[in-house]
């Protein structure tokens, strides 16, 4: 009983970049981008607009939202945390952000320096903008099964929180295990609790592979009527304040797990994999993906 078509939004130019060490250029960052916009990807991450001072990763993204050829009808979405990353944005002639909050305390703090009720505090001035220049907001929740310093997060938290994000008018929430220590059931739980409260096809589900159970996990939710996935090409990421979190789930492995299922999604996964291979030769490292291993051995 899974859905007969799925959309994925590519995080890896902002989830999968803002944790390498090494600068990327804008250059870089474009040719990422518009390779994965040609992949047939309908929503490609861009970057953020937060502090340089806590993720030096996304300080040009600026200049890369000039520079990227935009694609009608693909989203470009990017992170703003505050009314100054909203001018940024808006700056930037973003047609979509995502403002991102977090179900557990600790980890708001440590992410955002702020607390959840603050955090909403910040986004309002922000979809009061976005209104004004016609943006489209998505939400983010991020440690919706466990918290890397508080520990296990109650699923009527995170239903909380996402109403809440729902409410004010995002248009989407999206449900991160940040730490990807999530299994199928409790992630069925917790979904079940947050669609209780928000519309199912409002969700998308954000899983990152620490332990190696986002395709188990997107399987079982997909049961559930979850049918948008955030991933990664080439399985990059991280959070810099989740230590010890690996990368999205790879693009690359949801796109052949999609294809077995005869799921429609409209993204190529050579041309994804062929992106994957350009940006991992530009961070000196290999993809964490598995399929793109495997396509590579090819
Ligand atoms: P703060 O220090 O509390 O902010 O940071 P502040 O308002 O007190 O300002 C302090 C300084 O930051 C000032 O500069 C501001 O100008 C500057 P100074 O006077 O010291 O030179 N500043 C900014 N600069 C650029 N853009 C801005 C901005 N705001 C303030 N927007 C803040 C608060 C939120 C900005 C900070 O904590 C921050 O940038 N945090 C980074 C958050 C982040 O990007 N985290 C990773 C993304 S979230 C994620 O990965 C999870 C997700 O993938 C889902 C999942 O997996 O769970 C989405
Ligand atoms: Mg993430």
């Amino acid at each position: 009983n899974y859905p007969k078509k799925v959309r994925l939004v590519e995080v890896g130019p902002r989830d999968g970049l803002q944790n390498e060490a090494k600068p990327v250029s804008v250059e870089a960052k474009v040719a990422l981008i518009d390779a994965l916009t040609a992949a047939g990807h309908s929503a490609v991450e861009a970057g953020s607009f937060v502090s340089p001072k806590w993720v030096p990763q996304m300080a040009n993204t600026d200049r890369v939202m000039a520079e990227i050829k935009r694609k009608p009808g693909v989203g470009y979405p990017v992170l703003v945390p505050n009314k100054q990353g909203m001018n940024g944005a808006v700056e930037a002639h973003c047609e979509e952000i995502a403002i991102f909050t977090a179900a557990s305390e600790a980890f708001c703090r440590k992410n955002t320096n702020c607390s959840i009720d603050e955090s909403f505090e910040r986004f309002a001035p922000v979809l009061e903008a976005a209104q004004k220049h016609g943006m489209k907001v998505r939400g983010y929740v991020s440690t919706v099964i466990a918290c890397p310093y508080d520990g296990k997060v109650a699923p009527a938290k995170v239903a909380e929180v996402s109403e809440r994000l729902f409410r004010m008018g995002c248009y989407e929430v999206s449900l991160g295990d940040t730490t990807g220590v999530g299994t199928p059931a409790e992630c069925v739980t917790m979904i079940d609790a947050v669609a209780a409260r928000v519309p199912r096809e409002k969700l998308a589900a954000h899983f990152h592979d620490t332990y190696g159970q986002s395709l188990a996990n997107i399987m079982a939710v997909m049961e559930r009527g979850i049918a948008v996935f955030d991933t990664s090409v080439a399985g990059l990421g991280g959070c810099p304040y989740a230590k010890g979190a690996s990368g999205n789930v790879g693009t690359e492995d949801v796109l052949y797990l999609l294809n077995g299922l005869g799921i429609d999604h409209g993204v190529d996964i050579d041309a994804v994999a062929r992106a994957g291979r350009a940006i991992c030769a530009e961070l000196g490292r290999e993809p964490a993906s598995k399929v793109a291993q495997a396509l590579k051995a090819k």
